[in-house]
């Protein structure tokens, strides 16, 4: 297979081509999961005792300093909002939510860091269920991974824990998830005021973490080499918990390659890129763009993270249908350029077009804009417009709250062009790129008080041509607005 068979397998055609349990019965697969198992493992538990907020968001997208932290309470603090639980939904199907979303609340990617502990490199791996390090012992093998840097923060996307219920689609899904992994590590990093390198761009790293992957079901998706003052003999002040702790854990299974004859080959397609592709020299975002943001809403960075959510609303009864203020939809797509100022680019994005479908007419006039709020076509029949969305559901007969929804923020990809500066590595860099766009918008329409739904599962063929999208579908994100009445507990 090569990465064009794979694109296309990952576009709307998935639905007849792809082997994925998913797509069959929604309800029949609701159960289906990798295999379970428990472990008995010593944790070094991090606190749970951490500040409620580090600074307003208006003080984040501006680049200023949030007061410094020691550096145990920054480590806890960016895993906790990175990869922990952090809110219970009891009336919706799948109950525990985190910062950063995942397909059905799978979780595919697992966390591993790698430290410089007195002279010697530690490997640690992160359990968000615990919120607290399982050491896994000396690894100075591995020094090379880190540098210069003290700390390697490394996200391995297992595909296998998505692929009972995703099938072949699982590697597409992970990788999207990985990306909006890659972009809120890189913001807390920021806010943190920690200096950070992308994993990606030193090969050596990467040919490095990629030893941590077991079997042919995991990839290196995600990363970030840090420099943290004092980290040594913060890790080394960690108490392990007084005795041992269960967890619980899946494996692959085994019968994955003879089920899913397509998943191994699009699994290696979204892993690491060969080293003959060509690089992409780090870059800062800010460098590129000189527009000055609007004021973002009066709100805290980690509140606005915590806001994060899908809309996961089981019963979708009134829904609030108040309209949005009339500079919205410019607004949030300012703030969402502004977030990504805050962090390294990844080299997938600038190969990516974004469109909004805007559906508040009260707000602003229904219809398709760009990144910037301006309008890319007229459009004479906003009631076929909203319907073009109500096309692409997934199922026949299946209703999505339409007068709850607000906007759906679409990006697009061509391969062919990508390809031309990302070679073989234009597939792969594209999904996570969307992603991390993705997880910015999420949280420009959190800050206004959006849910931010992402989406793949949608008929985007019903978009790509009742829209003419500039491009193939590579992730969608609908946002609009909860019923006031979804409970939901923080649990942070
Ligand atoms: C890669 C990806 C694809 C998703 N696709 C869909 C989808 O097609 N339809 C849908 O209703 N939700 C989809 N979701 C949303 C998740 O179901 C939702 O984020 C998850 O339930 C977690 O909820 P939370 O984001 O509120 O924490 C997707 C999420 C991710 C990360």
């Amino acid at each position: 297979m090569n990465q064009s068979e794979a694109w296309l397998l990952g576009s709307y055609r998935r639905l007849d081509v792809l082997q994925v349990p998913a797509f069959r019965s929604a309800r029949a697969i609701a159960g289906v999961h990798a295999p379970r198992h428990s472990e008995s493992v010593r944790l070094l538990p991090l606190s749970t005792d951490l500040p409620q907020e580090l600074q307003p968001l208006a003080d984040f997208v501006a680049g200023r300093a949030a007061p410094a932290l020691p550096p145990l309470t920054a480590l806890s603090l960016l895993l906790r909002y990175l990869a922990s639980p952090q809110r219970y939904e009891p009336q919706n199907t799948y109950g525990v939510h985190r910062v950063v979303p995942s397909a059905r609340c799978l979780y595919p990617c697992r966390l591993m860091l790698l430290a410089r502990q007195h002279g010697t490199v530690q490997l640690y791996h992160y359990h968000g269920e615990h919120h607290a390090l399982q050491a896994c012992g000396e690894r100075s093998d591995l020094a090379a991974l880190l540098g210069e840097h003290d700390l390697a923060l490394i996200g391995i996307a297992q595909f296998w824990a998505m692929a009972d219920k995703y099938g072949e689609f699982a590697p597409f899904a992970s990788a999207l998830e990985a990306g909006m992994a890659q972009a809120q590590l890189n913001h807390l990093c920021a806010a943190l005021n920690w200096s950070a390198d992308s994993l990606e761009a030193s090969e050596t790293s990467m040919r490095q973490a990629a030893t941590l992957c077991q079997g042919d079901h995991e990839a290196v998706l995600y990363g970030l080499r840090c420099k943290v003052d004092e980290l040594s003999k913060a890790l080394s002040a960690l108490q392990p918990a007084p005795g041992p702790t269960l967890l619980a854990a899946s494996h692959s299974s085994d019968t994955l390659d003879q089920r899913f004859a397509k998943l191994k080959p699009l699994c290696q397609l979204l892993s690491t890129p060969p080293s003959s592709e060509p690089a992409v020299p780090q870059q800062d975002n800010a460098a590129d763009h000189d527009d000055s943001p609007l004021p973002p809403p009066e709100i805290g960075l980690l509140q606005t993270m915590r806001r994060r959510n899908s809309g996961n609303d089981a019963t979708g009864m009134a829904p609030r249908l108040n309209s949005l203020p009339g500079d919205s939809l410019g607004r949030m797509l300012s703030l969402w350029r502004a977030l990504q100022r805050r962090r390294l680019a990844l080299p997938g994005e600038a190969s990516l077009r974004v469109a909004v479908a805007w559906l508040d007419a009260r707000s602003a006039p229904i219809g398709l804009y760009d990144g910037e709020a301006m309008p890319l076509r007229h459009c004479d029949d906003p009631h076929r417009f909203v319907e073009q969305l109500q096309d692409s559901l997934p199922y026949e007969g299946m209703r999505y709250n339409m007068a709850g929804l607000k906007l759906n923020f679409m990006l697009c990809a061509d391969l062919v062009d990508a390809a031309e500066q990302h070679g073989e590595a234009a597939l792969r860099r594209l999904y996570l790129a969307a992603g991390a766009q993705a997880q910015d918008f999420s949280l420009a329409a959190a800050a206004h008080g959006l849910f931010a739904r992402p989406v793949r599962m949608l008929r985007e063929q019903a978009l790509e041509t009742g829209y003419a999208l500039p491009g193939q579908l590579v992730y969608q994100v609908l946002c609009g607005l909860n019923r006031s009445t979804n409970t939901s507990w923080e649990l942070m």
